[in-house]
């Protein structure tokens, strides 16, 4: 038997309600714990006092609600202990604490479950089991899970059926990718299975040594027995890790030399402690040794030992799982002097983008390594076409990139919304070659496009910032661009950084042709003075709040502009929308007459972006345009382009930089005006309503 410390209840408490405080910035609309109600070793007992506590809103509302229990002893202790917690964002059902989860087999809680993703058979499953007389109190997809797993065990064909056994086979009925937490409190036993598209790990805890470093994944069920413990935490999304053998896809550098171990466990069956979580960032502060779960894994512990089964095997499987140490320090993630994540990632990045950068562009002798792409670039020169791939604010990261993209690699260059992309079954061939762009490197959207044109045969090509994330190991290659964790909702200085990093695989591709080399100059050295530029862009925020004063009344603004400068406009006017949920709109300076032009008025807020580029004099059109119906812009240009300044009534006056490079520059004062609108509209910056960091469902 493992045994923990003794731990009274209002310190696993707060070790479950911190570990989601941990996760709060990647969005969420409730949430919800339970935890096992008794301190005896008979588990029947405790599972009859098992609490299930759940609250619309806030983490600290349930830490609230928590202490307005009154029949909850907080001062009881444990050594042995089962508890869960999750956030939820709404996608069956308004967030309530009835939709929360965990969610429950049957009024005496003999299973809970929470889970990450949709089931999409559920209405199926829900018909079948409302007919055997099951009875469901939420709108959610989660619960048929809790109410099938309690029907399968209620019609199992003898006792000696495990739990992990059981897992598996209601795994086997779900359809639709998820993760998924089961506990079965009468049993002391919890399963943890991951089933595609949701990342998961285990974090292990104990001051004793080990059993092993690997654990082999077995393909039959442990027997279950009675006794385990271990404190979980769960949560919707994952954020950003550094691992350790991170070089390795698999997560698994070597092979057990031994592989007769089938389970993890301190020798000398000393305390232990397990924390099941989907992101790092909850369970760091206890253990930074992890193991990361693969597709289809089903994680069990009993009696205190952690076994990792395989419900079908398939060719390519990797034999055992490594328990890896995570880089990550806490202090990453706070937020230091800054009022919220979303200002401190925008003040970041003069240094975000010299690390994308960091061993990569040599200054010296002007070429670019990327170690991720070196084994395929001669594969990729070769291709037909470049696809990017992308949702959001990554997507607009391949609109702002893709004008240099086709110049300096003379190949047509699609950029496409990943949901779009896959409703339309876009064909795709051999030989395209398929970017990845993404943040979180998990969003459902993305990750099922990257498999799509893995089926078709495409190279894919991660540019991603999360290492160890879906997209970055299921890619063929890619780009980490190491911007360093991004926590605000609305992302910024990640896609400063993959802006980066699409410029230097530009310049990448084209190293060898000679007639290009003075741009290629030209660009490097506007990679190199961009830190600095960045910084001076960053000195105008006290001008931007103050223009922000004057806007942040309107309800709407539009945003305009045309070729580098496009995607400028597309990400600022959502960041607009995203934090200060004010109308926004991104036009296209060379589509105004053709519609957008007819919003335009002495009161409709207009910010026009002009820079001294191959557009300058279709943008100053557009300026025109704009002041002959009476709009008073406040127009983004050259610091020193005096005529622009001269006939503008409002001006941010931004340095130049090279062509291409001009749409990082000139997003920052978009970034900061976002930011200062959601503030004074006293709005919560780094957790927006309705979104989430990561989104893991399509
Ligand atoms: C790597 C190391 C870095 C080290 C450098 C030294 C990692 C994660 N990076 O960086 O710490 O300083 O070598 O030479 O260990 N990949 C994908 N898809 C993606 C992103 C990356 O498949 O979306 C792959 C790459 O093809 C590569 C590996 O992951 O095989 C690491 O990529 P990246 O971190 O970009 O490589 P380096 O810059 O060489
Ligand atoms: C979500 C976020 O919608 O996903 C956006 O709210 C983000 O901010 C988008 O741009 C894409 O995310 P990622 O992680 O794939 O870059």
């Amino acid at each position: 038997m493992c045994l923990i410390p003794l731990l009274t209840r209002r310190e696993i408490l707060e070790i479950l309600i911190k570990g989601l405080q941990r996760l709060e910035y990647r969005g969420y609309d409730s949430a919800g714990v339970g935890i096992d109600g008794g301190n005896s070793k008979d588990w029947e007992t405790n599972a009859k006092s098992i609490q299930l506590i759940k609250q619309r809103g806030k983490v600290k509302a349930l830490d609230e609600e928590i202490h307005k229990q009154q029949d909850i002893d907080l001062d009881v202790e444990f050594d042995v202990h089962l508890g869960i917690a999750h956030t939820r964002w709404a996608t069956h059902g308004v967030p309530s604490p009835i939709n929360s989860h965990p969610h429950r087999s049957d009024k005496t809680n003999e299973f809970i479950v929470i889970h990450n993703g949709i089931v999409t058979n559920y209405k199926d499953l829900r018909k079948f089991l409302d007919s055997k007389g099951y009875e469901f109190e939420s709108e959610t997809d989660t619960e048929t899970i809790a109410k099938l797993v309690k029907y399968m065990y209620d019609n199992r064909e003898n006792d000696d059926i495990s739990f992990t056994t059981l897992v598996e086979r209601v795994t086997q009925q779900l359809v639709g990718t998820s993760c998924l937490c089961v506990l079965h409190l009468a049993g002391g036993t919890l399963s943890y299975c991951r089933l595609g598209g949701s990342p998961m790990l285990i974090g292990v805890r104990s001051d004793h040594k080990l059993s092993t470093d690997h654990i082999p994944v077995l393909y039959r069920s442990c027997k279950f027995k009675s006794l385990s413990q271990m404190l979980s935490l769960f949560k919707c999304t994952i954020t950003t890790v550094s691992c350790s053998t991170a070089k390795d896809k698999k997560g698994c550098s070597t092979l057990p030399r031994a592989a007769q171990d089938t389970c993890l466990f301190p020798v000398d069956e000393k305390a232990v402690e397990y924390y099941f979580a989907s992101d790092a960032s909850a369970v760091i502060e206890h253990t930074n040794r992890v193991i990361y779960l693969e597709d289809d894994d089903v994680a069990a512990v009993v009696d205190g030992r952690l076994s990792i089964h395989r419900i079908k095997r398939t060719a390519g499987d990797y034999p055992a799982r490594a328990i890896q140490t995570l880089q990550l320090e806490l202090q990453q993630l706070m937020k230091g002097n800054f009022s919220s994540f979303m200002q401190k990632e925008i003040f970041e990045q003069p240094e975000s983008v010299v690390n994308t950068m960091r061993g990569r562009v040599n200054f010296d002798n002007d070429t670019v390594t990327l170690g991720g792409l070196k084994d395929h670039i001669k594969e990729i020169q070769r291709c037909r076409r470049l696809i990017l791939i992308a949702c959001g604010t990554s997507y607009h990261a391949g609109v702002a990139t893709r004008q240099v993209l086709e110049e300096l690699t003379e190949l047509p260059v699609m950029v496409e919304l990943a949901s779009d992309f896959l409703d339309r079954n876009t064909p795709v061939f051999r030989d395209d070659v398929c970017f990845f762009i993404s943040q979180s490197g998990e969003t459902a959207d993305s990750l099922m496009a990257l498999r799509y044109c893995k089926e078709r045969g495409a190279l894919t090509v991660g540019i991603t910032n999360t290492v160890g994330s879906s997209i970055s190991r299921e890619t063929d290659c890619g780009v980490h661009i190491n911007a360093g964790p991004e926590i605000g909702v609305a992302s910024t200085k990640a896609y400063t950084s993959q802006f980066v990093a699409l410029v230097m695989f530009a310049l990448l591709m084209c190293d060898d042709r000679k007639s290009v080399q003075p741009r290629r100059r030209e660009i490097i050295h506007g990679l190199k003075v961009l830190p600095d530029l960045i910084k001076e862009v960053l000195s105008l925020d006290n001008e931007i709040r103050k223009l922000a004063e004057e806007l942040f009344q309107q309800k709407s603004v539009l945003i305009m502009g045309r070729g580098y400068n496009y995607a400028t406009c597309l990400e600022g006017a959502l960041k607009i929308k995203e934090i200060t949920y004010m109308h926004s709109e991104g036009i296209l300076a060379g589509e105004l007459k053709h519609g957008p032009l007819a919003l335009v008025d002495k009161v409709m807020p207009v910010i026009m972006i002009i820079m001294r580029d191959h557009t300058y004099v279709k943008c100053q059109n557009a300026l025109q345009q704009v002041v002959a119906r009476q709009g008073r812009p406040i127009v983004i240009c050259d610091e020193d382009d005096y005529e622009t300044i001269k006939n503008s009534s409002s001006t941010i006056k931004v340095p130049h930089c090279v062509d291409c490079l001009q749409g990082i520059l000139s997003v920052i004062p978009l970034q900061l005006l976002s930011f200062h609108l959601a503030v004074l509209r006293g709005y919560d910056v780094d957790c927006p309503r309705n979104l989430a960091k990561s989104v893991t469902v399509e």
